[in-house]
């Protein structure tokens, strides 16, 4: 008897190093429950993100920094439900790793035991080496994010673009070559000029995602409520919109309402 699945050419660690040495772009979008995932996962997608940003675009939080370690596994547990193929990397919330690297290796712990994502991401540079080493240690992928990184937002004060400045080029440019020496298998450059992000790619073998960085990196990655026009207040100039699905939905909500007021629906054929 066998207790494989139906066989797919599944993305891992390894897939992904072999795009970058042959100049083959990677795809990643965020997704954070299982509908949303299923339909990432059969478009194609080769890796899905269950960012932190589920606390913006799921919870409605102003910021990232209030979603739980509990909230992300839930979210985590329903798209690793709907995949087939797709890696799913997994964003350590914040508080949940900041501490020391036991604390981070214990909420890493978590996420891949409860969940059965493939992968972790987290924020920063050589301030979190011990934590992504230790983790490392474990045998969990570690995900880079340097740039933007959104829970330290009060510490920057704004949304706006990073590493503008040479010293803060400098630094992002030692931490990538830093979190690649320290054993991770990828990173994402969030809001940082095209021109640094590009020297960052050819400075590390690790495929470099990119989100505002750019077109010379080794791939790119979108909020999948942003990329399909679910939400519709955020429109900074890297977003591109495939959709306008906040109005398609509006007008579809608005129909259903009239249709349920008039009496049009249901009809004899919608009816036992
Ligand atoms: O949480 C998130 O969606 C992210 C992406 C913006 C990279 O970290």
């Amino acid at each position: 008897m066998s207790i494989h699945k139906k066989e797919h050419k599944k993305i891992t660690t390894h897939v992904l190093a072999e795009m970058k040495m042959r100049g083959e772009k990677i795809s990643m979008l965020t997704a954070y429950d299982y509908s949303m995932a299923k339909i990432v996962d059969d478009a194609g997608i080769d890796v899905i993100l269950v960012g932190d940003s589920a606390s913006n675009v799921m919870a409605g939080h102003e910021t990232t920094l209030p979603i739980t370690l509990d909230q992300m596994i839930y979210h985590a547990s329903s798209v690793v439900r709907a995949i087939n193929r797709a890696l799913v990397v997994v964003d350590l919330p914040f508080g949940s790793y900041q501490g020391n690297s036991k604390e981070a290796l214990a909420s890493t712990i978590r996420i891949m035991k409860e969940s059965g994502a493939h992968a972790i991401k987290m924020e920063g540079g050589e301030e979190i080496l011990e934590s992504i080493k230790r983790i490392l240690t474990a045998g969990v992928p570690v995900m880079g994010h340097l740039g933007l990184t959104p829970q330290s937002i009060y510490k920057f004060g704004t949304y706006t673009v990073r590493a503008t400045e040479d010293a803060e080029a400098e630094k992002l440019l030692r931490d990538a070559k830093l979190l690649e020496e320290a054993g991770c298998f990828a990173l994402v450059l969030e809001k940082i000029p095209a021109d640094l992000a590009t020297q960052v790619a050819q400075s590390v073998q690790i495929p470099v995602i990119g989100i505002g960085a750019g077109n010379g990196v080794d791939g790119q990655v979108l909020v999948v409520h942003d990329m399909l026009g679910i939400t519709n207040e955020f429109s900074p100039r890297f977003l591109r919109r495939y959709l306008n699905l906040y109005q398609e939905i509006k007008g579809a909500v608005e129909q259903y309402v009239e249709d349920v007021k008039s009496q049009d629906f249901p009809n004899e054929k919608e009816q036992y």
